[in-house]
């Protein structure tokens, strides 16, 4: 054993029923062994709150990464190497991966990813220079590919990929409508990521502000949600429009999942309902983040960050936020290691 104190892990204490509850999980201390040949340690700093996880925390085999009771809870943190046995690791690098919600991990170094922070801070690796910015980055420009003067509707807009999908596609030159749930998060994605119009769907006209917002219809549907903003919306898609399926995130929670009934509408417009994978598109993080720190340093892109102060045992309270609609952009928790 080693002098480093014991690592904090969280765990998947039963599956939930509906939203996850703070009771679903459990907190576990152990101690953390030495680390052997070509290991290396890994303090964590962030930890990443995705509503992908409620997905894989469902009592199935049909997802990717599936978490059963007694398994670590699946996340992605940001950390510092703090013990390297590891030729390709220094003591002092900061690294990204899919370690789990603990505040210590043992890696053979497959599967991390090296961070700059001078590049962009840490927590930002997790979200708009990470995965959620880069989802959005790929799955805007490779798959919908947005003209300028076209119509773009994102779902979801106020989350970590919506928040930049939403960015991007403006940055492309299209009118760029968001759904989010409130009137504070509406004017939050009009005043500060310059989204063209924002409609809170808990309106009970929000399907007619969106037909007078989409006058010539909607180009592309960048869906996050699913559910029945997404399936009221399909009514307004334009000829050759493209449903980009992001995340589905209105469904994870359900005991049965549905799909829209309104897919009628993409038969008659010669429109597609695209599936998208960001893990298809890793060879190219790199070039992609060159392109989003351009539009940092020139002022026309923000990372939008919502940060939770607290230890491992916050996590499932950080998670409930994120299914509450609480997060302005990227939900992470923020460990009392990072400074
Ligand atoms: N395809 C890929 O490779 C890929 C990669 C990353 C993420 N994703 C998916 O993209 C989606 C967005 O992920 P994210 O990390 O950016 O999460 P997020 O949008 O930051 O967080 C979840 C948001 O979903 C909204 N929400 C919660 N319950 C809802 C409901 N019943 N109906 C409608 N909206 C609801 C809330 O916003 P409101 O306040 O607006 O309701 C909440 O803030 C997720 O479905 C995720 O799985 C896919």
């Amino acid at each position: 054993m080693n002098n480093l104190g014991k690592n904090k892990k969280l765990l998947l204490a039963k599956y939930p029923n509906g939203l996850a509850e703070l009771d679903d999980f459990i907190t576990e201390e152990v101690e953390v062994p030495n680390i052997v040949d070509n290991e290396l340690l890994i303090q964590s700093h962030y930890v990443g709150v995705d509503a992908a996880l409620r997905l894989i925390v469902r009592d199935s085999d049909e997802f990717l990464f599936r978490v059963q009771p007694g398994d670590i809870i699946h996340a992605n943190i940001a950390g510092e190497v703090i013990a390297s046995n590891n030729k390709d690791f220094e003591v002092g690098d900061f690294v990204t991966g899919a370690l789990g919600v603990q505040s210590l991990s043992i890696s053979n170094g497959e599967g991390l990813e090296k961070c700059d922070p001078n590049l962009s801070p840490l927590g930002s690796w997790l979200g708009g220079f990470g995965v959620s910015g880069l989802t959005a980055y790929f799955a805007l420009f490779d798959e919908c590919k947005p003209q300028p003067g076209e119509t773009i509707l994102v779902t979801g807009a106020a989350g970590a990929v919506g928040s930049m999908a939403g960015q991007f596609a403006k940055l492309a030159g299209a009118k760029v409508i968001g759904t989010t749930s409130s009137k504070e998060k509406c004017d939050w994605l009009v005043n500060e990521l310059g989204y063209d119009v924002a409609i809170n769907y808990n309106d009970e006209n929000w399907y007619e502000q969106l037909e007078a917002a989409a006058p010539d219809r909607l180009n592309i549907i960048f869906d996050n949600t699913g559910g029945s903003v997404m399936n009221e919306a399909l009514k307004l898609i334009a000829m050759h429009g493209v449903v980009l399926l992001c995340g589905s995130t209105s469904q994870y929670y359900q005991d049965e999942m549905s799909g829209p009934s309104n897919y009628i509408w993409l038969g008659s417009m010669r429109a597609r309902l695209q599936g998208f994978v960001i893990f298809d598109y890793a060879e190219r993080y790199t070039d992609a983040r060159k392109k989003i720190s351009q539009w940092i340093d020139n002022g026309s892109l923000k990372l939008p960050e919502f940060v939770c102060d607290g230890d491992i045992e916050d996590f499932p309270s950080a998670f409930k936020k994120l299914f509450e609609g609480k997060n302005f952009g990227k939900m992470l928790l923020k460990l009392p290691a990072a400074k």
